[in-house]
């Protein structure tokens, strides 16, 4: 394959010098423009609702850093609210939404062929980005994985360990699986339609992977990746999928045989060089510089990045953080990490 894009190259195996960069939540409130977009828009909602404005503040760290990557600004919480939960956001405190753990809940749910009528804005954002990002740089879509997803209907908002999540799954299997399923299909649809509106790649965002411990992280995190993956690449073969289960500590390794994934991004709590050793191994991974070192910078911002790069340079990588970047951060630590990689 030719291609100028250095991210796509990584995701078909090539092993560059210097590695492709992207951040998680690079279009965010560290950065004044993105501050001054949300403000205009009102609220976060509705700037992801309002492809223009969703449009400019994926651009907004393009410009301003040159990423190999940019990914559409949007939430992964959008699938539950287009599936019929209600959802907002409480300044300072998260997301909030109405709760599924009866099946009464789960029959008020809209099919997944319904989704589309919310989701509309979400793929004109895509098209506009498709449109107007340097020809140099790889457009990301993505979704939550259904684990992940389902401890937020469930629990009607973020919890630190996702018991009710796991509650229900020991307590009313059926109407668990029931709803793993339907965001699973949801997530599906949700991607394909990424995908026909111009993503040239896709992530799933597994980031409560972590509490899901071994036959349950099979169940639960591994055979609903792979069941999106196998059906988005039935559809578009060569679209690439990074996956991205957080904290899974051990069950990184294999992972990507397991769902099909063309890259499995890492978190930073596993160190770079036994995940080179262990996860590299397969093909492409991602990260995984600490968010922290946004915040503090200094010598060791440098030296980290460095050392991530190293540990990782034999093999495919993308560099980015091992979790999104913190509103705290200094956005010239950012250009510091992007210097010590490309400089
Ligand atoms: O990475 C990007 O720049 C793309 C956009 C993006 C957002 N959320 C924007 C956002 C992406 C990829 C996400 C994914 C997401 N959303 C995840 C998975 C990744 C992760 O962080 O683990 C999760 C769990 C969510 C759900 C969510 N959205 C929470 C828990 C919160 C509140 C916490 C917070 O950081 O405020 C959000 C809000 C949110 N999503 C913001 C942004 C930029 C902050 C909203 C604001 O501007 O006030």
């Amino acid at each position: 394959m030719s291609t100028t894009k250095t991210l796509l190259r990584a995701l078909k195996g090539d092993v560059q010098a210097i590695p492709p960069i992207w951040m998680m939540r690079q279009a965010g409130r560290y950065l004044p423009e993105y501050r001054a977009t949300r403000a205009k828009a009102g609220d976060f909602l509705s700037l992801c609702y309002t492809p223009d404005l969703a449009a400019e503040v994926t651009l907004q760290p393009i410009r301003r850093y040159g990423f190999d990557a940019a990914i559409l600004f949007a939430d992964i919480l959008l699938l539950p609210q287009a599936l019929g939960a209600d959802l907002w956001f409480v300044t300072g405190e998260g997301p909030r939404l109405s709760t599924i753990t009866t099946p009464a809940d789960l029959a008020m749910l809209k099919p997944v062929s319904d989704i589309d009528a919310t989701l509309a804005p979400v793929y004109e954002t895509v098209r506009i980005l498709a449109r107007e990002l340097p020809k140099e740089t790889t457009l990301i879509g993505f979704a939550g994985a259904p684990w992940t997803v389902a401890t937020y209907m469930i629990a009607g908002r973020g919890t630190p360990d996702q018991a009710p999540a796991h509650a229900l799954m020991r307590e009313d299997p059926a109407t668990f699986d029931a709803l793993i399923d339907r965001i699973t299909e949801g997530t599906i649809a949700y991607l394909g339609a990424q995908i026909e509106a111009g993503a040239e790649v896709v992530k799933l965002f597994d980031s409560w992977a972590g509490s899901l411990k071994g036959d349950a992280f099979a169940r639960y995190a591994t055979a609903p990746t792979a069941r999106i993956i196998a059906a988005l690449k039935s559809k578009y073969p060569d679209v690439p999928v990074i996956a991205f289960p957080r904290e899974a500590g051990d069950a990184y390794v294999g992972f990507a045989r397991a769902t099909g994934a063309d890259c499995v991004a890492l978190d930073n709590s596993v160190s770079a060089d036994w995940a080179a050793a262990n996860v590299q191994i397969d093909g492409c991974v991602q990260g995984n510089l600490a968010p922290s070192y946004m915040v503090s910078g200094g010598p060791e911002l440098v030296s980290e990045t460095r050392r991530i790069v190293k540990a990782f340079s034999k093999g495919p990588h993308i560099f980015n953080l091992g979790h999104g970047i913190t509103p705290d951060a200094d956005p010239d630590n950012v250009q510091r990490m992007i210097d010590a990689i490309r400089g």
